[in-house]
């Protein structure tokens, strides 16, 4: 009798260890210390390889990566992140004279705007404890606006990544510069503190796939967005201007009346407004 109950003891005991492991093995999405990929699996493959990849639908997987975004972002605290010290008191605009198109630029709180648009790329940075913590008021609004109208078109726009805090962005970063290298990151994710997600202005729609822009919601967004306030913000071939690869899924709020000229231009934002985005 004794003997049995060891046995069945042990057996219980294997039996509890086994499922711990498949669970480890199963994945990290039950774990809010992982921060979700939310970038395209790119890696050397050039961008029209890249763009036959498969469309993939929307799944459970996505909306746990989602969560774990959004939780990763409510634990933060501000301890956690570099403080950027500015020169400047708090909420004084600076002048920094214009670009070379002639636009203004002005710096506030340690962040550049551009005829009054704040700009997050690779030259221009926003400090490390600038967490707005969601997307801005007027960002949201146009986009809740423009996925009713895709709707009634019959196109469904969802966010996949909408607000993405300082700390966020450190992790996916590295977690991208561990997968390809740093040089191959740097073509597609934004180093921390450089990502236009941390403005709050920008949105990744649906599926992070280069297959998006062949979809009836891609094609939508492309030839729609502007008249609600967004721009593509990586275009096809501008790489060596904005400083990234396209991402047709990557759309930035400027306003209607910017949005407008900048799609009528076919210029991208860094062409339009005469900057550049180049690390130092
Ligand atoms: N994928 C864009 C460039 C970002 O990381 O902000
Ligand atoms: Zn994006």
């Amino acid at each position: 009798m004794r003997r049995k109950t060891t046995a069945f003891y042990s057996l219980t005991v294997a039996a509890v260890l086994l499922f711990s492991a498949c669970s480890v093995f199963a994945g990290t999405h039950n774990d809010e210390t992982a921060a979700p990929i939310t970038e395209p699996p790119l890696d050397t493959s050039a961008p029209t390889e890249a763009k036959t990849e498969k469309h993939t639908e929307p799944t459970a997987e996505t909306t746990a990566e989602k969560q774990t975004e959004e939780a990763a972002t409510r634990r933060e605290t501000p301890s956690s992140v570099p403080v950027t010290q500015s020169p400047y008191p708090s909420g004084v605009e600076i002048d920094k004279g214009t670009t070379s198109k002639g636009f203004k630029i002005t710096e506030k709180d340690g962040i550049t705007y551009i005829d009054g648009i704040m700009i997050a790329n690779k030259t221009y940075s926003v400090p490390s404890t600038y967490n707005p913590g969601r997307l801005a008021a007027d960002c949201q609004a146009a986009f809740n606006e423009m996925k009713q109208s895709a709707a009634e078109d019959g196109c469904e726009l969802y966010i996949s990544s909408g607000f993405r805090s300082y700390t966020l962005q450190k992790s996916l970063y590295e977690r991208y510069c561990a997968r390809d290298g740093k040089a191959a990151a740097d073509r597609y994710s934004a180093r921390p503190g450089n990502s236009e997600h941390q403005t709050g202005y920008a949105i990744d729609l649906n599926t992070i796939t280069y297959s998006f822009a062949d979809t009836t919601e891609g094609k939508w967004v492309a030839a729609n967005c502007y008249k609600y306030g967004f721009i593509l913000r990586y275009p096809e071939d501008k790489e060596s201007i904005t400083g990234y690869r396209y991402e047709p899924w990557h759309i930035r709020y400027v306003g209607i009346s910017l949005a407008t000229d900048i799609y009528n231009s076919g210029l991208c934002l860094e062409e339009y407004f005469g900057i550049t985005s180049r690390y130092e």
